[in-house]
């Protein structure tokens, strides 16, 4: 079974081919990080704009470096949701589109269950269950219990800022540069991870959220009244505390539901510390931990056309609409009519 994922739901361009949900015949992504550098962030009506230019060709070469032809695919899978309205109906539209003029089904996909699956891609998914998933990317901090890759439980989650997002504004502030994720990790590679104290967020509650406000504001304030500080040594820093933050409350989880693994996806996931200090937490609750490559941790089609293997299509699906916001308790891949879920999370 060939399944063709598209995905557009924020700055990535991408489709791929993947066969049975976990052999990946090809994976290509175009970034539009150049474009939206200079703005500091992604301008969503650019991002969408551009995701117009390039779809067609990204699908065409997904199929060609799949050395198939699209009579090989025997269904398509598109990212319905959450993220950008503009950008996920351009992946949205051009779906349909190939659905409607080949007659293959279409499935829409939650773009966080892509993230979730990236991790168990591959592996026997008989054994990977009950599994703990860290959930942590640009839009997005949680903790979701995962008794099948379809039963999926949200226990914990962020109660404002994303990880991710918290990288990127400290990076901003910083002068480091769109996405701060990967720029603040190579500079914290040459830093001191206990040259600066930073606040650990609720860390005298054993409350089962997350927070990165705090911890931002006080990056900011240590640089106001200390601007001759040691870049590298603030990136370490805050790396620290931050992966140090993920992983307390995540503890406090594997303590309490003893899954047989637990993994961590989500663009965050590519964090070298965070790898690390994952794998050292998993290994003292003696949990297997479970990690995607780099390639599948930031946004990519390889996770929706894996997925979407394990989930129905939609008979209804030139009704469907692009959500912004998720119910990372409703995981039934995508609203079905045009309607909008907007409880938000
Ligand atoms: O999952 P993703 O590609 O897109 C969303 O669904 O949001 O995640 C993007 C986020 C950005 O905030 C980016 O700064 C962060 O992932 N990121 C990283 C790293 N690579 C990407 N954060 C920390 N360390 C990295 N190496
Ligand atoms: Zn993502």
């Amino acid at each position: 079974m060939n399944i063709l994922g598209i995905e557009t739901s924020c700055d990535e361009t991408a489709a791929s081919v993947v066969k049975n949900g976990h052999e990946i015949l090809s994976n290509v992504i175009v970034s539009q990080i150049d474009i939206h550098k200079k703005y500091g962030g992604v301008v969503p009506e650019i991002a969408s704009r551009n995701h117009l230019l390039k779809i067609n060709g990204v699908i065409k070469k997904a199929v060609d470096d799949a050395g198939i032809t699209i009579n090989d695919i025997h269904k398509i899978a598109v990212t319905a949701g959450p993220g950008l309205i503009g950008a996920l109906l351009t992946g949205l539209s051009s779906a349909k589109a190939i659905s409607y003029i080949t007659s293959k089904p279409l499935i829409p996909v939650n773009h966080i269950h892509g993230h979730l699956y990236s991790a168990y891609m591959g592996r026997d998914l008989d054994k990977v269950f009950p599994s703990l998933a860290l959930l942590v990317s640009g839009g997005h901090t949680s903790i979701l219990l995962l008794k099948s890759i379809k039963d999926i439980t949200l226990i914990a989650n962020t109660r404002d800022d994303a990880a991710g997002e918290a990288f990127d504004k400290v990076a901003q502030f910083m002068g480091l540069g769109y996405p701060g994720g990967p720029s603040i990790s190579k500079a914290a590679e040459m830093g001191r991870w206990n040259a600066i104290p930073l606040p650990l967020p609720l860390a005298a509650k054993k409350v089962m959220a997350f927070s990165f406000s705090g911890l931002k504001t006080a990056v900011m304030n240590y640089l106001k009244n200390n601007p001759k500080v040691n870049t590298n040594d603030m990136c370490a820093s805050f790396e620290h505390a931050a992966c140090m933050h993920l992983l307390n409350k995540f503890e406090i989880c594997l303590k309490k539901y003893k899954p047989v693994t637990a993994s961590l996806c989500g663009g965050v996931s590519a964090n070298t510390r965070l790898r690390q200090y994952f794998q050292d937490t998993c290994k003292k609750h003696q949990t297997q931990p479970i990690i995607p490559p780099l390639n599948l941790c930031t946004d990519n089609a390889a996770m929706i056309a894996g997925i979407a293997y394990h989930l129905d299509s939609k008979d209804d699906y030139l009704e469907l609409n692009s959500f912004s916001s998720s119910d990372l308790n409703n995981f039934n891949n995508g609203p079905s009519k045009s309607q909008n879920i907007s409880t938000g999370v």
